[in-house]
């Protein structure tokens, strides 16, 4: 296809570098401009929702100018700085994910060796969350992404063709279209590949020269994409999916693994639920509606119950039904629960705006999920003191 005339990417332009190398500067002027409009604060106007490096452009910025210790190469913060952005400081930098400190130092730390980290978890615990902060803080852009799926194929891992260029000119740099990790190779950055399990096992394999050789070979154009420092990879997978494509053993030697648990008290995730779900009230600039407690830790003791088979005090052994009842799940029932007040109610969270929402979230099955609730129901919150009016709203629910 190429029939010599064309300059391959191997050599030299005018201004005597490679064409690949002249494009990875090209893409660093375009990451800056994404940084400069990060330092405005919240994101182009009108976003849905902005990235983590947008949003909190504030707190990175304040923790960069605080920040003595060393920096690994490439990284915007030390590691000491990332884990506070992630856990808070108490004042200024809010906490972000709320957990053990120990694991979020074990996955700050990895990314600075030249071993890739592998979060896993049930479904909800934060995974995509804490992978986006990580980006954000250390590489300052999260955008890096590949969503892994049954159909994702080589190209999103390693790079594809820009066909109408490449029957034009040719394989040249320019038709070349680089995946988001060739990016996060040439600029020094953090990639991410979010439920990698579920990516089918040839293409997962793509990633074993580049997460060992630090390289990504491009033979078409007789030459290869060498990571800058600061490159690393955050992999995200699911336990549930656990046997759908099994990480390969050469590839899961090149991962450190950090296993994301359930928040550890009903406390924690009360305060879990209550910081999301005012925060996402703002993000969607519902009417103020006061942070209703109360309802909140109903939906949390009801989701921590049933995903243990056993009430809160030990007592009652339960059905578990076949969802997960994730925090996720808890902190959109309450936020659909808010909406619903803001907008028909009186303003207040009322135990029938969360009922629709957590018979929702627990009635996956309607048959054999439909016996566990009633069951529920029945014997566990229509005895118990205080929960009356919502033992009647879900039943009519
Ligand atoms: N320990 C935690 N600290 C802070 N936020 C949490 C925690 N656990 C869950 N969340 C919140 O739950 C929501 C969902 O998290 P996320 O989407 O990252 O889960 P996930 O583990 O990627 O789930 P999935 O396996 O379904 O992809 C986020 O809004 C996050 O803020
Ligand atoms: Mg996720």
């Amino acid at each position: 296809m190429n029939d010599g005339t064309i300059p391959t990417a191997g050599e030299k332009t005018a201004g005597g570098r490679t064409a690949i190398e002249q494009s990875a500067i090209d893409q660093t002027a375009t990451d800056q401009t994404a940084t400069e409009r990060a330092a405005g604060g919240q994101g182009p106007a009108g976003v849905m929702r902005p990235h983590a490096e947008e949003q909190y452009a504030e707190e990175l910025a304040l923790l960069a100018a605080a920040d003595e210790r060393p920096r690994p190469p490439g990284w915007r913060l030390s590691p000491q700085a990332v884990v506070t952005y992630l856990l808070g400081d108490g004042a200024k930098i809010t906490p972000k994910y709320v957990g053990p400190r120990r694991l979020m130092e074990v996955a700050v730390s990895t990314l600075a060796t030249d071993r890739a980290l592998l979060l896993l978890g049930v479904p909800g615990t934060a995974k995509t969350w804490v992978s986006e902060h990580l980006a954000a803080a250390i590489s300052g852009d999260s955008t890096l992404l590949v969503q892994g799926t049954a159909g994702t194929a080589e190209e999103a891992i390693r790079y594809g063709w820009n066909y109408a260029r490449l029957l034009a000119e040719g394989p040249t740099d320019a038709a070349l279209v680089p995946s988001p990790i060739m990016r996060a190779m040439r600029t020094g950055s953090i990639a991410r590949i979010e439920e990698l399990t579920r990516v089918p096992s040839d293409v997962q394999d793509a990633l074993i020269t580049v997460l060992s050789e630090k390289s990504l070979p491009v033979p078409e154009l007789n030459t290869e994409v060498q990571a800058l420092r600061g490159f690393n990879l955050i992999a995200t997978a699911n336990d549930r999916d656990r046997g759908v494509n099994e990480l390969s053993s050469a590839l899961r030697r090149r991962f450190n693994t950090v296993v994301l648990p359930v928040p550890a008290s009903a406390d924690d995730e009360v305060e879990i639920v209550a910081r999301r779900v005012a925060q996402l009230g703002r993000a969607l600039e519902l009417p103020e509606v006061p942070a209703a407690m109360e309802e909140i830790r109903r939906v949390v003791t009801i989701f921590r119950e049933l995903r243990s088979g056993m009430t809160e005090d030990g007592r009652t052994t339960l059905k578990s039904p076949t969802g997960t009842l994730s925090t996720a799940e808890a902190i959109s029932v309450v936020t659909n629960g808010m909406a619903l007040a803001a907008h028909f109610g009186d303003g207040t969270l009322h135990p029938g705006d969360v009922a629709a929402g957590i018979v929702g979230a627990v009635i996956k099955d309607p048959v054999s999920d439909g016996v566990v609730w009633r069951e529920y129901l029945e014997t566990v919150v229509r005895e118990r003191s205080g929960w009356l009016d919502f033992y009647r709203a879900a039943r009519d629910a």
